[in-house]
Parts: structure tokens; C-alpha cells; sequence
């Protein structure tokens, strides 16, 4: 299989892990160009064979496959600022940005792509670790995305192929899933405050709870996976965790809210939330009187 010469502007963590992986999996990875100096040191202590380069143009003068793994807002500047071949491959890992943010690349002749690794990486290590396996989003036409699939596939990974109209709602669905999912437990954690623990003590308790719940996920998927007062239709529970909130956390009532009538449908799917018992609970997430004759 041939195997192109690649190489990486931006050694952060995303840079430095697909240099990483994607050297051990036999491919050229000729080196890095960085701003700073730690980075792109790590990187070339990690990827053998890899050198730095002085600056990004002399990467790019030498590398065939070009990977633009700088912060998003940095990559349409950073790209317009290159001189580009007919026939390079620039590319980019932004789940939010389209191959538009290449398009001073296309315009020299150049063949444009993204790959998005569908994975949260916090550091370098992080990233090294959890990269293969991970979902990779490719946008891009062809040949680039036999390539970019090719390299998915070597890392393990499942592949989508997202259209640049899909790209947003694709990254703002990831962000729920990981972004807001890592804001909820903070939350929830905070409010052992009231309580007098701390949220250390919080997240020691969750991660064997979140952890059981991810395998819930895994194992049984969705809706069998629900647990809690809405998946059992126990609407007196519920209505004391709005007193509790309401009294100690009144701040966090409306998230309550949302959230618990976004939980009623996976309930109902599942089986075990009877109808009436759902619209009851709708109601009382919703503000509304229990019944329609009581008071709220
Ligand atoms: N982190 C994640 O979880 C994650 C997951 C999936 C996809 N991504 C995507 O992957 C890409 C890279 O993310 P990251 O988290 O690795 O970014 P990062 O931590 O911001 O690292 C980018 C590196 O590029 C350097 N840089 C910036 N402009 C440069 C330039 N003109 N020339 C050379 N180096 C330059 C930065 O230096 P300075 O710090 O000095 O600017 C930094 O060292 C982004 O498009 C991001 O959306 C990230």
C-alpha cells in the first residue's frame, strides 16, 4: 500500500496522537511544525522518524498529506497564509469546521478532507489512549476519502461520512453527548454542597455509577438501559426531588425540568411508564397541576 508523506501543523493533542498512532501503523509521518517548543518536542520524541520543522511552509513544502490540527478558529488563516501543490492533501480533525475552512488549499490545486475523531481528548496522553477505536467523521470527496478511510480503518475506528450541510448538528450532538454530559455531573456534584460534602466526594460515588450506567448503554442499549423514578412511573419521587430542589437549588429546577420531560419518552419506550402515569409526570415537570381539577 503506498504510503504518503505526512506531516502535522499543530502539535496538540490531537496532532500529536494521530502522528503517534498513525506512524505505528506503518505510515510516513515525516514530522511537525508548532508554534511553541514543548509540543512539538514531544511529538518527535514520540514519533520516530519525525523531525520539526522551522515553520509550517517548510512542513508543507515537504510533506505530501498536510494535517492542519490547530485550534479551528486558526485553520482558514493558517491555511490562506500557505503555498500549496496541485495535488497536496490538506485536511483538517475539526468536527465543527467544513473543508471549506481549506478552500485557499483547493483554490492552489490542492485536495482537501476532514477527519474528526468523534473522542474527547483533555492531553496528549488522553489522546494517545483513546484514539483507536474511536467514530471518525470524513468529510470529503474522493480520493481523499478512500485515504482518510483507509487511515480511520488502520486506527481501528468506525467511519461516518457526513455532508458539510451535516457537519454542525453532527459536532453540537457531540458536544451534548460529552460536553453538557461532563456539565450535568458537575452539577449534580456541586449540590452535595448543601449537604456539607464536597463534590470530591461527589464524583468519587458517581464514577462507579456513571460507569455502570455506560455499561448499561453498552450492554442493553436504548430504553432498557433508563433506570430511576421516571423509568418506574414513581411520580411522588419526583415530585420530592422538585421540593428538595426548589427549597436548596431553585437554580437548577428549570434543568430538572427539561431534562425529566426529555427522560418521559425513553420511560414510555421502555415499557415500564404507563401512559397515564407519564402525562401525570409531564404535567408536574412541566408546572402544571397533577390534575387538571388541583392546585400545582
Ligand atoms: N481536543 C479534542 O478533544 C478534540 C477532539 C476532536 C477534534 N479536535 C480538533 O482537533 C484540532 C486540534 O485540537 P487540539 O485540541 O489538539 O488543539 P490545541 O490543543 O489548540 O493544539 C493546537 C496546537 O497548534 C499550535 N498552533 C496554532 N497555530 C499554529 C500555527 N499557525 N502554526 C503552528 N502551530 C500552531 C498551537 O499553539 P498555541 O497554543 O501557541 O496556539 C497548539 O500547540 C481542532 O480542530 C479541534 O477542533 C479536538
Amino acid at each position: 500500500m503506498e504510503r504518503k508523506r505526512i506531516g502535522f501543523i499543530g502539535a496538540g493533542p490531537v496532532g500529536t496522537t494521530f502522528g503517534v498512532r498513525l506512524a505505528e501503523q506503518g505510515y510516513a509521518v515525516v514530522g511537525v511544525a508548532d508554534l511553541k517548543d514543548e509540543p512539538a518536542r514531544r511529538f518527535v520524541a514520540l514519533v520516530p522518524g519525525a523531525r520539526r520543522f522551522p515553520s509550517a511552509q517548510e512542513l508543507v513544502d515537504a510533506a505530501e498529506v498536510v494535517f492542519l490540527t490547530t485550534a479551528d478558529d486558526a485553520i482558514a488563516p493558517l491555511c490562506g497564509s500557505l503555498r500549496w501543490r496541485p495535488g497536496q492533501i490538506a485536511l483538517h480533525c475539526s468536527g465543527a469546521s467544513t473543508v471549506q475552512s481549506l478552500e485557499a488549499a483547493r483554490a492552489q490545486g490542492a485536495l482537501v478532507g476532514s477527519i474528526h475523531p468523534c473522542q474527547s481528548f483533555a492531553d496528549a496522553d488522553q489522546a494517545i489512549a483513546h484514539l483507536p477505536g474511536s467514530t471518525f467523521a470524513i468529510e470529503a470527496e474522493e480520493p481523499v476519502r478512500s485515504l482518510l478511510t483507509e487511515m480511520a480503518r488502520a486506527l481501528q475506528g468506525d467511519i461516518v461520512v457526513l455532508s458539510s450541510e451535516d457537519k454542525v448538528l453532527y459536532h453540537a450532538a457531540a458536544a451534548i453527548a460529552c460536553n453538557y454530559f461532563t456539565t450535568i455531573v458537575k452539577i449534580a456534584a456541586d449540590l452535595w454542597n448543601r449537604f456539607g460534602k464536597t463534590p470530591a466526594d461527589a464524583v468519587k460515588a458517581y464514577l462507579p455509577l456513571l460507569r455502570g450506567t455506560l455499561a448499561n448503554i453498552e450492554a442493553v442499549g436504548y430504553p432498557r438501559c433508563l433506570t430511576g423514578p421516571i423509568a418506574r412511573g414513581d411520580v411522588a419521587t419526583v415530585r420530592r426531588h422538585l421540593a428538595a430542589l426548589e427549597r436548596q437549588a431553585p437554580d437548577i429546577v428549570p434543568l430538572y425540568r427539561e431534562l425529566g420531560r426529555h427522560t418521559v419518552p425513553i420511560g414510555r419506550d421502555k415499557g415500564t411508564l404507563a401512559p397515564e402515569k407519564a402525562e401525570e409526570l409531564l404535567r408536574l415537570l412541566a408546572g402544571r397541576p397533577a390534575r387538571p381539577d388541583a392546585e400545582p
